[in-house]
């Protein structure tokens, strides 16, 4: 595996080897990396003859500066992950490298980026936007690959290629879980050993919901048998649940029978914040 802390030096790699049409897959990842980000570079080896990924903890993603603080850095042990399932490039630039100036770029998606992790991170997904379209232009994939675990983010990037017409195939890759079905997560790691045998209340309660809508129950019921279910644990506390149209992500106050929805949720679990999300069967 090659790896590169600058772009310079990438860029004229990337030139090298991307002759004769070969496609090349993206994996952006902030690193700490688990079985949930490897399932995104398996699935890109799959579909491409080249992989790229990324480990970057992006500063302007992060509205809570104790949370960029305390973020997971890794780096040694995830090249080694990376190298084990044959990736081809790791790119893991500098803060320096990245945002050479302080940026005066705002992203504003809208009611996309007003709800949910919108509204309790403001700031973030115009960060995500930023970060997302500097590794787009650097590495000018073929696919990028993005995993359904943070769906809003999923939807605001498809929204960004979209608009600004990336010639790139957006790609959604399943969440992967814990055998008790905690969604696999880098913040998974800051969890002692009471708030991870807690933190299974999330999916399950997600179950619960998911089958409480399928049944006709009122939206605003459902919402509040899933704070009771996730509060019933004494370290955590719900931050927002939320059942929303999985396109546009306005939320929905009832959900007809049929009708294609997901459910979302945020928690804290002592002070690792954790999301989750189901989508209605
Ligand atoms: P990060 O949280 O490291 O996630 C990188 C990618 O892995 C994202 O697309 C995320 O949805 C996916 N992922 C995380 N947990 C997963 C799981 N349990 N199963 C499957 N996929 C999972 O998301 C980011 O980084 C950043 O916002 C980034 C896009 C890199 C921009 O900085």
């Amino acid at each position: 595996m090659k790896i590169f802390n600058e772009i310079g030096p990438l860029r004229t790699y990337l030139k090298e080897i991307t002759t004769n049409g070969r496609t090349v897959g993206l994996v952006p990842t902030m690193g700490a990396l688990h079985e949930g980000h490897i399932s995104l570079v398996e699935a890109s080896k799959k579909a491409n003859d080249i992989t790229i990924s990324t480990i970057y903890v992006n500063p302007t993603q992060f509205n809570n500066p104790s949370d960029l603080q305390k973020y997971p850095r890794t780096l040694e042990q995830d090249a080694a992950l990376l190298e084990k399932v044959s990736c081809d490039v790791l790119f893991c630039p500098t803060d320096a490298e990245m945002y050479p100036d302080k940026t005066l770029i705002k992203f504003d998606f809208g009611h996309l980026d007003k709800v949910m992790e919108g509204e309790f991170r403001p700031g973030h997904f115009s960060g995500v936007a930023l970060v997302v379209s500097k590794l787009f232009h650097i590495c000018e994939p073929t696919r990028a690959y993005f995993g359904q675990k943070d769906w809003q983010q999923l939807t605001i990037i498809k929204r960004l290629v979209n608009e600004l017409k990336f010639n790139i195939d957006i790609v959604c890759i399943p969440i992967m879980r814990e055998a008790d079905g905690l969604a696999m997560s880098s913040r998974n790691r800051r969890l002692n050993p009471e708030l991870r045998s807690q933190a299974p209340i999330i999916n399950q309660s997600l179950r619960l919901a998911s089958e409480l809508l399928r049944k006709g129950e009122e939206v605003a019921t459902v919402k509040k048998a899933v704070k009771e279910a996730i509060e019933s644990q004494t370290e955590l506390k719900l931050e927002y649940v939320e059942v929303a149209d999985p396109v546009n992500l306005t939320p929905m106050n009832r959900v007809d029978k049929s009708a294609e929805a997901i459910i979302f949720v945020a928690a804290f679990a002592g002070e690792v914040r954790l999301i989750d999300n189901m989508y209605l069967e």
